[in-house]
This record gives structure tokens, C-alpha cells and sequence, in this order.
């Protein structure tokens, strides 16, 4: 394994930063859209071979210091009994969601026997380019899991889940504690397929006000970070000014959104690992610009415990040119 990527995530100082983009596997490559033209989005998730194919798109594109795994947060909802699927034009829709307080009490199916398409395609990518990279799995978090569980479909500020909350605390509670426990143990499965690093993205939890986020989120994700043997970047957006909510949970990387400046987390968060945050916008920008930018971010982050990213996904319609740019903007930087 290139292990890059994992010492700097575990706080250590390193040559040049690591790099990997948060959705580099999607839409914006063009074998991505011609794959999809023949396979549902359910269909190329739960399918390790197609899966290993678009994860290693980027790689033979970019090389970048650590790889993907195509797949979504949402397949945990599968052996916890909801069905889901992406519609286009509108995101990902639960066909079942949660009905009411009563419909939250689940008996989990087992990781292995629902999720085996996620452990297989580890394998694959494991032996295919284990050596040269270092392989990233991921997880939803609680908080952004149970939104889309209780609305059922992406929701204007997650309104519903904010009203599910005040309404049936208890259920609340226990819905959160289900993800938790889930997202814990398939973190754990996908460290023992040879994730090298995960990555929680509990991106919405950032709606939830500060008294709130540190009773019902902190808890939990402290519970998960400290039961998975492998670096954790946990990822919350919406987080500028309260990163201490984040870094309390313990992870070895706090994800940086891009309106967080990279001086301030610093100076927030002391030694502890931070990933990103290029605005995403900047790879519509020319060359020049593009490098100055990243090279801005590099340069404030310091030696130590920086994974460079973007401070959210790649947008859809980036330029795979801007994205070879960024990848190799860090892979040129020596401290
Ligand atoms: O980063 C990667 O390249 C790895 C794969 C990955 C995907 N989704 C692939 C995907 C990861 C890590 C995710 C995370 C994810 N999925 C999050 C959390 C982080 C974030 O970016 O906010 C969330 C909230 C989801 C749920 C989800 N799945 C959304 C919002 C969408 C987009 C829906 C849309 O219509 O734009 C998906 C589908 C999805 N997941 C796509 C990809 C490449 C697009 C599917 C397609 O149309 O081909």
C-alpha cells in the first residue's frame, strides 16, 4: 500500500499533502455517463464489477493518492429494510420511509450477507491497485441517514427530520442509535476488505443548532470513530465557526467545507488532521488560477496532517482537465 495518504491522515508530517476529490468517480468523467447509460444507478452500485470500473476510472485518469470506492450511503438502508433509488431530476427517494414513531424499532439484517457486493468490490480494488494507493470507504452519518429516512426524498433544510426530533424525541433517538450501530459495524467490514481510511459523511448534520448537535451527534459519532481500527475523516458541513463539534467526536481528520478558512481550522482545531477545501467553483476557473488557489490552501494547512481535497463534491460539469490540474498541483508541491 502507498501509504501517503494514511499518514498524513493520521496527523503526521508528510513531503507534499496526499490528494483525493470527494465524488471523483461520477459524473463528471465521461466513461461514467456512458456506463450509466447501460446500468441503473442501484444496478452499477451493487455490482462489484461494474463498481471496480468506475471507481478506477479516476485512477487512470488523475493517479490521485487515494481512491474512492463507488457506492453510496445510502445502501445502508438496504438490510435495515428501506428500499431506495435515485431519480433523476430529483435525488435519492426512500420508497418506504419511516411512517411514524413505531416504524423506527428494526432488526438489522446482517452487513455481510445484504452489503456483500461492498466487500467484494474492496477485494477487487484491493488487489488491483492496493499497492499503488490507498483505498477510502465511507459511511453516511446518523444525522444525515435518518433525514432521508424520515422525508424520504432531499428536503429543504431537512425540515422533516428537525420536526421528527421535537415531536418523537424518543424515536428520534432510536432511529439515530439504529444508524449508529449499523454504520459502526459496516465501517468495521469494510476496514476488514482493505479500506485503508473511511470517511463518515454526515454532511447535513450541520442543520441541527449547536445545544442539539452536541446532545444528539457528538455522542454518536464519537461511538463510531472510536470503534473503527482504521484513520477516520469525519465530514459535516455547515460547520464554520463550530469545528469544535466536529473535533469532538475524536476523529483523525475533521473534513473542511470551502467557506472554512484553512488558517482559522488551524488555529480551531490545533494538531489535529484536516482534509480539503478548495471551492468546488474553482475548477472552472483557468490553470493559473486553479494552482494559486490550491496551492493557497497547501501552504496555510502546513506540512503536517493535511489531506487536500475540495471542500465539497466535484461538480458535475467540472472540466476533467481543471481536476488533472488540482491533482497534480499537489503532486508537484514539496515542503
Ligand atoms: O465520492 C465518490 O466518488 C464516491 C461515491 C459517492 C457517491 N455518493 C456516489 C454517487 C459518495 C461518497 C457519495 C456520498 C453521498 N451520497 C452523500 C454524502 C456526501 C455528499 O456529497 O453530500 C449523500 C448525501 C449521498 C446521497 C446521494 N446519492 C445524493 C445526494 C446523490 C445525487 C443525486 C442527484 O441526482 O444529483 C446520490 C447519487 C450519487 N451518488 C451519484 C454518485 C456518483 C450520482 C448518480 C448518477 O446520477 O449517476
Amino acid at each position: 500500500m502507498s501509504d501517503l495518504l494514511v499518514r498524513a491522515a493520521r496527523g503526521e508530517r508528510t513531503e507534499r499533502p496526499p490528494v483525493w476529490l470527494m465524488r471523483q468517480a461520477g459524473r463528471h468523467i465521461p466513461e461514467y455517463r456512458e456506463i450509466r447509460d447501460q446500468y441503473s444507478f442501484v444496478e452499477a452500485v451493487t455490482n462489484p464489477e461494474v463498481a471496480e470500473r468506475i471507481t478506477l476510472l479516476p485512477w487512470d485518469r488523475y493517479q490521485p493518492d487515494g481512491l474512492v470506492m463507488f457506492s453510496d450511503i445510502l445502501t445502508i438502508l438496504e438490510p435495515l429494510g428501506f428500499d431506495y433509488h435515485i431519480e433523476s431530476g430529483v435525488g435519492p427517494v426512500i420508497e418506504n420511509a419511516v411512517s411514524g414513531p413505531d416504524d423506527v424499532d428494526r432488526t438489522p439484517e446482517p452487513i455481510p450477507e445484504r452489503l456483500g457486493y461492498v466487500g467484494e468490490l474492496l477485494d477487487r480494488l484491493d488487489d488491483r491497485v492496493g499497492d499503488r494507493t490507498s483505498l477510502i470507504g465511507f459511511a453516511g452519518g446518523p444525522f444525515t441517514l435518518a433525514s432521508y429516512a424520515i422525508a424520504g426524498e432531499p428536503s429543504r433544510n431537512h425540515l422533516p427530520a428537525r420536526k421528527f426530533r421535537l415531536q418523537h424525541p424518543e424515536a428520534f433517538g432510536r432511529l439515530l442509535d439504529l444508524f449508529t450501530e449499523a454504520v459502526t459495524e459496516f465501517l468495521q467490514y469494510q476496514v476488514a476488505h482493505g479500506a485503508d481510511v473511511v470517511q463518515v459523511f454526515d454532511t447535513y448534520a450541520g442543520v441541527l443548532p449547536p445545544a442539539d448537535y452536541e446532545r444528539h451527534i457528538v455522542p454518536r459519532h464519537r461511538e463510531i470513530v472510536d470503534a473503527v481500527d482504521a484513520p477516520t475523516i469525519l465530514f459535516v458541513r455547515n460547520m464554520n465557526g463550530r469545528l469544535q463539534q466536529v473535533a469532538a467526536a475524536d476523529p483523525d481528520v475533521v473534513g473542511l467545507d470551502w467557506t472554512v478558512e484553512m488558517e482559522t481550522a488551524r488555529s480551531d482545531l490545533g494538531n489535529r488532521g484536516v482534509q480539503g477545501n478548495l471551492d468546488p467553483s474553482v475548477l472552472f476557473a483557468d490553470r493559473e488560477t486553479i494552482r494559486e488557489r490550491t496551492r493557497a490552501i497547501i501552504e496555510a494547512a502546513g506540512p503536517q496532517g493535511h489531506v487536500l481535497n475540495l471542500g465539497h463534491g466535484v461538480d458535475r460539469e467540472t472540466p476533467v482537465d481543471s481536476v488533472r490540474t488540482f491533482v497534480e498541483t499537489a503532486k508537484n508541491f514539496r515542503w
